[in-house]
């Protein structure tokens, strides 16, 4: 059900006073919207103190727990936007592949997906996995009042490289072995993992969530030429499935410079830039018609705060030459990030662009 006939009431114009979804749409904005990925995590104490004894996994079935710690970020800093909290991999897991997310490590699978009877097995994610999505986006939507709820998904790539390798990789060589050596028994898995994403983030739309991020973060591996052949169409697949609903679509890997312009063709309104590729290269790089995203490096936030501004009035002056601009770190939060610098940055980050 597209959102404008949806339940929750505020029609396109009072959606548009978000400076968030104004900025993503490429509309005038009151100020840069800010927003942080992993802004709800490790570098707050109250999430901390919320997770003693709960497994992440269980965290996120939790809807009074997934309220709370999305919550947080939002009632500490004055960020433009709130992130689900959520993992890209609850919905492998809903669908019954046997996976835990390690601590310190990240997401851990018992049994690799590296022929055709394991992808096969692969079944489609319906709404009755995740009950506890719904419910906790539609708590939040109440909590939030004005402020927009990002919903998120993994995008194909990522997916994969996890379920192949059983773990993170820095090289995604059993990953890259299917995609070059395997090219049929991939696209099946991609297509699987695409509906599984679009599924997912269908949900959280429905049920409230007013824009949505597919984060490909370690597709920046794959070179454009095999982006374009093995990942892209599934992508793609993801990003139309979204359309019908009007939301903007965002899309983030890390190390992705020579991949933007096609991540843009892949269906995103908005384009996820790393720390990287400057900005106004990146505008030339995504073309006309995309909104941008980023991209301060995460580690400037151990720098003394007059090197901060800097580095943040030149992210800003160089968003300016975009034709929407979503102020954001480059990547996620790190976890010993002191939240004092990121509260000071999203107030400077509103000052220094409202006064032009
Ligand atoms: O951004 C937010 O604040 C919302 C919540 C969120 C989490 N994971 C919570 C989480 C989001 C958007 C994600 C997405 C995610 N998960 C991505 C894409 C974003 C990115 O950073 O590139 C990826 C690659 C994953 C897989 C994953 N899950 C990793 C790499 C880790 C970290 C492992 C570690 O401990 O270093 C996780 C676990 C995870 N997901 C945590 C959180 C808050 C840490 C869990 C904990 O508190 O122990």
């Amino acid at each position: 059900m597209p959102q404008d006939s949806g339940p929750h009431g505020a029609g396109p114009e009072q959606r548009e006073e978000s400076a968030f979804l104004l900025a993503c749409r490429r509309r005038p904005v009151p100020h840069t919207p800010v927003w942080f990925m992993r802004q709800a995590g490790r570098s707050l104490p109250e999430y901390r103190e919320a997770r003693v004894g709960i497994p992440m996994l269980e965290a996120c079935a939790r809807p009074d727990l997934v309220v709370e710690i999305t919550m947080q970020p939002v009632r500490r800093y004055a960020v433009d936007a709130a992130i689900f909290f959520s993992d890209i991999v609850v919905p492998l897991k809903a669908i019954g592949i046997d996976l835990d997310i390690k601590p310190g490590v990240g997401p851990v699978i018992a049994d690799p997906i590296r022929d055709a009877a394991a992808v096969d097995r692969l079944r489609p994610l319906e709404a009755a996995d995740v009950p506890f999505v719904a419910e906790a986006v539609g708590a939040l939507i109440g909590e939030l009042g004005g402020t927009p709820l990002i919903g998120f998904a993994g995008g194909p790539f990522t997916l994969a490289s996890y379920l192949i390798e059983g773990g993170p990789s820095k090289t995604h060589d059993r990953t890259k072995a299917m995609m070059y050596g395997e090219p049929e028994l991939w696209a099946r898995l991609l297509d699987r993992l695409a509906d599984i994403a679009a599924t997912y983030l269908k949900i959280q739309v429905e049920a409230g969530a007013r824009a949505i991020q597919l984060f490909d973060s370690w597709v920046g591996g794959v070179g454009p030429e095999d982006y374009r052949t093995s990942v892209l169409p599934h992508s793609r697949k993801i990003f139309a499935a979204l359309e019908p609903y009007d939301v903007p679509r965002i899309h983030f890997g890390v190390g992705t410079g020579e991949l933007l312009g096609l991540m843009g063709e892949a269906g995103a309104d908005v384009v996820g830039v790393d720390w990287r590729v400057p900005l106004d290269e990146a505008v030339l790089r995504v073309g006309p018609g995309k909104a941008l995203q980023g991209n301060l490096d995460p580690a400037i936030l151990f720098a003394p705060w007059d090197v901060i501004e800097t580095r943040a009035r030149d992210v800003l002056a160089r968003g300016r030459t975009a034709e929407g601009h979503v102020f954001n770190l480059g990547h996620g939060v790190l976890p010993t990030t002191d939240p004092d610098m990121l509260a000071r940055l999203v107030d400077f980050v509103h000052e220094e662009s409202a006064a032009r």
